[in-house]
């Protein structure tokens, strides 16, 4: 049998299934929508976000409902009843559905054997109701090393933010500033009758009462707007451009902060934008086309200095370091099975490492913006105290904004369930000799 005629839910726990084995979202889902219809995607989408969210409530109750693990080789059908769980206990969509068209997924996986099992578990889940979550991780639906570090590092703000990552994030737009104003823009919109207000911190931003597809946006394929978070978006306030500066994006795809910076500012000399990935840097040529902007770019690991500069130093330098990704998680729920507790000490020496090697290649005089999509403290503010540290020569400004939270060594966002992702920023300049 052909892949296409597979059902839904049986791609979905397909999905399920690469996540848990380490593969994201955005790599493993895109190959899966494509074995659907057009109008069946939107579905496919949600199923596997959805069973990503609630992945810690679903497993804590369909381990309770199992005597025993299946065997490894049936492991997605494991996933197949996740999926079925999300849907009986987050969907409106009918019971008998979900349970016939699940056991017909099953039968698709090739799995006939299991079928009866899986209708006898989701017949008691429907019967039973819900269970109490038997602890906070099954509660708030994250592992239980997430909730524990929240906990530590945020007394008395960690479960706003587990409930914040479990919200549906609003879709933000930034105006790009040189072709158009925001109110230019929100006119637009209202023309079309897409329902927006602008952001509260960031100049350029756009919040939509509604997500739309891209292409229903005004002018979008022209370079009007792109979709970027609020939070995303205040590093262009923070790196005080001015024409003339020699810019370097250094973590730069997929060219979300490298467009935002060409946009805030016409006459830069030159953005130079590095990514190591040779998989991820096309993506910032494709926006950099779409918005009829220019960069140099290069991939290459950004620390290895030697390999890629040419030896004139920049008076902007932002470094948007790969992090654990912990204040995004309502964006890519898929975060909370792929991140290990043990990932964190070593992405803080690597985000160690790029700041001193970019400190390095930064002008006297010159500005660093530092800046990550967490929410812990080890790889944001505590990154800068330790490099102010071993840097004593280093200034901490402290910028002025309306925003976050003044950590000592940098502003911290946390997720917003009305508006910003949880992101970090922090502000470093070099003194004149
Ligand atoms: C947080 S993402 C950057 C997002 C981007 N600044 C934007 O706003 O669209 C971090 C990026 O750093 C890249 N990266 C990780 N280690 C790197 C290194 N040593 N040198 C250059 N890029 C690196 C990753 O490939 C990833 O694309």
């Amino acid at each position: 049998m052909g892949d296409r005629q597979q059902p839904m839910r049986a791609i979905a726990a397909g999905v399920m299934l690469a996540v848990e084995n380490g593969q994201s979202l955005s790599q493993c889902l895109p190959p899966a929508l494509n074995r659907l219809p057009a109008n069946e995607r939107p579905e496919l989408q949600a199923l596997c976000y959805g069973t990503c969210r609630w992945f810690h409530r679903l497993e804590g109750e369909l381990n309770g409902r199992l005597k025993k693990p299946l065997r490894k080789p049936d492991r997605v059908v494991h996933h197949l009843m996740l999926v079925a769980l999300f849907q009986l206990r987050f969907s409106q969509q009918a019971t008998y559905a979900i349970l016939n068209e699940t056991v017909e997924a099953c039968r698709a996986l090739d799995k006939p054997h299991l079928t009866g099992l899986v209708n006898g578990v989701l017949r008691a889940a429907e019967r039973e109701g819900a269970p109490e979550p038997a602890d906070d991780s099954a509660r708030f639906s994250h592992p239980v090393w997430m909730v524990e570090k929240l906990r530590h590092n945020w007394p008395e703000d960690w479960q706003q933010i587990l409930n914040a990552n479990n919200a549906q994030a609003p879709m933000t737009l930034r105006v790009n500033a040189l072709r158009f104003s925001r109110d230019e823009y929100l006119g637009l919109l209202k023309e079309a009758g897409i329902e927006a207000s602008p952001t509260r911190f960031a100049p350029h931003g756009i919040q939509l009462a509604h997500p739309v597809p891209v292409d229903q946006l005004p002018w979008f394929a022209d370079g009007a707007v792109s979709v970027q978070d609020e939070a995303a978006q205040l590093c262009t306030t923070l790196l005080d451009l001015a024409p003339g500066q020699r810019v370097l994006d250094a973590c730069a795809a997929p060219g979300g902060k490298t467009c935002a910076t060409l946009e805030s500012c016409g006459e830069l000399a030159e953005v130079v934008a590095i990514d190591e990935s040779a998989e991820r840097l096309p993506r910032v040529q494709e926006n950099l086309d779409r918005l009829d902007l220019d960069a140099t770019l290069k991939q290459a690991d950004a620390a290895a200095t030697d390999q890629w500069w040419d030896g004139e130093a920049f008076d902007r330098i932002l470094l948007d370091v790969p992090c654990s990704a912990s204040g995004v998680i309502r964006r890519h729920p898929d975060i909370k099975l792929l991140r290990r507790e043990s990932d964190i000490t070593p992405l803080a020496a690597i985000q160690l490492g790029l700041l001193d090697a970019m400190w390095a290649i930064l002008k006297p005089g010159g500005r660093l913006v530092y800046a990550t999509c967490s929410v812990f403290p080890q790889e944001n503010h505590r990154i800068i105290q330790r490099f102010c540290k071993q840097q004593t020569d280093a200034i901490l400004v402290e910028p002025e904004a309306q925003w976050g939270r003044d950590m000592g060594a940098g502003r911290q966002l946390l997720p917003d369930p009305d508006s910003h992702d949880g992101f970090f920023y922090a502000v470093l300049e070099k003194p004149e000799p």
